[in-house]
């Protein structure tokens, strides 16, 4: 047999037919509008075009700053007075990465060590000097409120950087916005101009507590529900501590190239209280001296998705949502051979048959179906 070099250099190609019918052609066309809308809504809405990746967490600092001035506020006329502190005390620990505690209420007691013992160092559990809190104290601060905690400024810095990009920027070249609880309400935003109108040498966001606490939804003064509190004594989240979590989330400006905003997305732990004891001891005499403090607990958590543009993230985006248009023809075409009254007639154009007979193929290229009155149609249809 003869090497058919044709075959090997031929080309195959489709055969098309092309249907000109007004109703499927309108349908065809809305259907593929419908489907265009959509990939540019995906691509440019939700940013298809980015090589994105979770940002790697950078350091968040916090820090306090007291009001220049404090009136008294209207809970220290209570049952439990007020004590006027420093922002170096309210905040405890002082270096906090990822939270900060400021206290909203304390006390202090000193426990004087018994003569001879040293609690640090004991030979038993049944050693008389192991350390346990007991009658014999002094009370150093009997339990108080902390006066206008509300008014204190906090500063917040916090950064990011990429793995896979090379994104690395703090939030003082960010714009950010603190939303509500509900994640949507804006409550402010800060910006470079906002920023160095409030304080110029300032790094980070500043805030009042009352306005992360607002934010959050958080109430120092309503009745706490967390299952330790002292309900029938009504005590409040100001007594018993309380727990915000913020979440951070960074995501790129649309259309705008490496350009980071981020959120602030703060949100009150329903019957949360939190406490912490701070245990100073004294090493000259021994003595140890117990700070109770409950307060409040802001956790901060960065997330979000940041990217740089990237032309195979484009490419890729754009080839899966072209196949979305092969959904349309499919569409048109079962609406052609299932429901149209000429559906018939489409099939046979459609559908070439062979069939194999006596040693050879026949091809059925006739439309029998077809009636003479039908075909004068059709050609009228083609003219418009
Ligand atoms: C806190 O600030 C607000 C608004 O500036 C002021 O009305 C209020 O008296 C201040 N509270 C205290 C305790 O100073
Ligand atoms: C401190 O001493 C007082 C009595 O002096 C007592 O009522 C209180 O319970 C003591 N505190 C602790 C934590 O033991
Ligand atoms: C803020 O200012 C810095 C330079 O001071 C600039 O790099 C950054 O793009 C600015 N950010 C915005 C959102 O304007
Ligand atoms: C430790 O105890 C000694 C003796 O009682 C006292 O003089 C000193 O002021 C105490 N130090 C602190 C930091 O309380
Ligand atoms: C972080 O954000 C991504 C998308 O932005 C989300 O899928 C993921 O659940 C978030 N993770 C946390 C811990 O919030």
């Amino acid at each position: 047999m003869a090497f058919d070099w044709r075959s090997i250099f031929g080309y195959q190609t489709f055969k098309m037919v092309r249907v000109k019918d007004l109703r499927l052609g309108v349908i065809f066309r809305i259907f593929q509008l419908l489907i265009l809308v959509y990939i540019l809504f995906e691509i440019i809405y939700n940013q298809r075009y980015l090589k994105t990746e979770t940002p790697v967490p950078g350091a968040i600092r916090v820090t306090l700053q007291a009001p220049d001035n404090l009136d008294i506020p209207s809970y220290c006329n209570g049952p439990t007075p007020c004590t006027f502190w420093g922002a170096n005390e309210i905040q405890y620990p002082s270096d906090s990465a990822g939270y900060a505690f400021f206290t909203t209420r304390a006390s202090a007691r000193n426990y004087p060590n018994p003569p001879g013992c040293n609690s640090l160092r004991t030979t038993s559990p049944s050693d008389p000097c192991v350390f346990k809190p007991s009658n014999n104290n002094v009370t150093i601060l009997p339990t108080s409120y902390i006066g206008g905690i509300e008014n204190y400024t906090m500063m917040i810095e916090h950064s990011i950087r990429g793995e896979a990009t090379s994104i690395a920027i703090r939030n003082g070249l960010m714009t950010g916005t603190l939303y509500y609880s509900d994640g949507k309400t804006v409550y402010t935003t800060k910006t470079n101009a906002s920023r160095a109108k409030e304080n110029p040498r300032a790094d980070g966001d500043i805030f009042t507590v009352q306005d992360l606490l607002t934010a959050s939804g958080a109430n120092l003064d309503a009745p706490s529900t967390a299952p330790g509190a002292n309900k029938a004594a009504g005590e409040t989240y100001r007594s018993s501590g309380i727990v915000i979590a913020i979440v951070i989330n960074y995501q790129n400006v649309r259309l705008k190239k490496d350009d980071i905003v981020y959120s602030y997305l703060p949100r009150v732990i329903d019957g949360n209280e939190y406490k912490v004891t701070e245990n100073i001891l004294n090493s000259t005499d021994g003595s140890i001296t117990l700070i109770d403090r409950h307060g409040i607990r802001f956790v901060f958590q960065q997330n979000g998705s940041i990217g740089v543009f990237d032309f195979v993230s484009l490419l890729t985006s754009l080839v899966a949502s072209i196949a979305l248009l092969k959904v349309a023809e499919l569409i048109v075409e079962i609406i052609m051979l299932r429901f149209l009254p000429e559906k018939d007639v489409y099939e046979d154009v459609k559908f070439d048959e062979t069939r194999y007979h006596g040693g050879e193929v026949e091809v059925k290229t006739e439309n029998k179906k077809l009636p003479k009155t039908e075909t004068k149609e059709r050609d009228e249809e083609r003219d418009f």
